[in-house]
């Protein structure tokens, strides 16, 4: 039986958001404050639980013109670091050839200096938050850094209230959304990810200025549909010692599809989520793909 630790126990708070302590530690944000982008750089930011590991996967491929070399041969972690994670400062991304690929979870707000200077690539992906707030309901109960989540509302009351690692996603969306300069951000949303795969690989490579045939499309769109992709070890997280990750409570990947809150939150509780969903959106005039 897992030990219930608390936020303070588990959390640090970083520029007012949640982190996890032991995966952020003070010397690896100095790094992430004080890193340089090229402008070439493409930067995956999401809120967790958004469709980060599945763009791991897509973007290398598009990169690689469909070689599947580095998605079976390098955890998704090292292949697309987060830069606010530990990891970030000992992988020397200084020496990476051009195109690097990242990822952050971090708000637009708290992008590094070099950031706004150097304006690299932005793909930002955005789910409907009934399903992150699924997704993450099952991971924070899978993952030992996490804090346990309790009943289905207790969670929500804090996931409403940004109480969760990472903040809260209304702040992020809003960040990203209303970012200025967005003529190097590109936004997709994961449901039309899921509605056709190939036509987002294309969209994506175009975004990315990779002009890829339909034979190369095809083959990439395969490899990441949620079933093959699931089998990839360097993506499924099965390399991740139980003892962090308890894949026999939920699976990483886990169900890979959209609108599986209707299977988690009563009418009652979809209710109360859409009431402050509507309070905190109601000034945000950006076409949502759930609307
Ligand atoms: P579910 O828990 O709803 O299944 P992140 O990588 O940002 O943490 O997001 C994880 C979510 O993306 C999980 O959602 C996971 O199953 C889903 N996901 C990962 N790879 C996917 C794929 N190839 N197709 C569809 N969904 C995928």
């Amino acid at each position: 039986m897992r030990k219930t630790m608390t936020e303070a126990e588990l959390y640090s708070v970083y520029k007012g958001v949640y982190v996890p302590k032991g995966l952020h530690p003070p010397e690896c944000l100095k790094y992430y404050e004080e890193f340089n982008f090229r402008q070439d750089d493409i930067l995956i930011a999401t809120y967790p639980k958004s469709g980060t590991t599945w763009m791991q996967e897509i973007v290398p491929l598009i990169q690689s013109e469909g070689d599947l070399t580095p998605v079976q041969t390098i955890p998704n972690w090292d292949r697309v670091p987060w830069l606010e994670e530990h990891r970030a400062s000992i992988l020397n991304l200084e020496e990476r050839p051009s195109p690097r690929i990242f990822a952050t979870h971090f708000h637009y707000n708290m992008m590094p200096e070099s950031f706004f200077k150097v304006k690299p690539k932005v793909l930002y992906v955005l789910r409907n938050p009934k399903d992150i707030f699924t997704s993450s309901f099952h991971y924070y109960g899978m993952a030992s850094f996490l804090v346990n989540p309790g009943a289905v509302d207790e969670f929500m009351e804090k996931f409403l209230n940004g109480k969760v690692m990472f903040g809260s996603w209304f702040d992020h969306v809003k960040g990203w959304i209303h970012a200025k300069d967005q003529e190097h951000i590109l936004y997709i949303f994961y449901e039309e990810m899921i509605m056709d795969l190939k036509e987002s690989v294309r969209k994506l490579s175009c975004f990315m200025g990779k002009s890829l045939s339909e034979e190369v499309i095809e083959k990439i769109s395969d490899h990441c549909v949620f079933k093959n992709m699931k089998q990839n070890k360097m993506s499924n997280y099965s390399l991740v010692p139980t003892e962090f990750f308890d894949q026999k409570k939920s699976e990483f990947l886990r169900k890979g599809i959209v609108g599986d809150w209707r299977n988690t939150l009563t009418t009652a509780q979809s209710d109360n989520f859409d009431t402050v969903y509507k309070e905190k959106m109601k000034d945000v005039k950006f076409k949502f793909f759930w609307d």
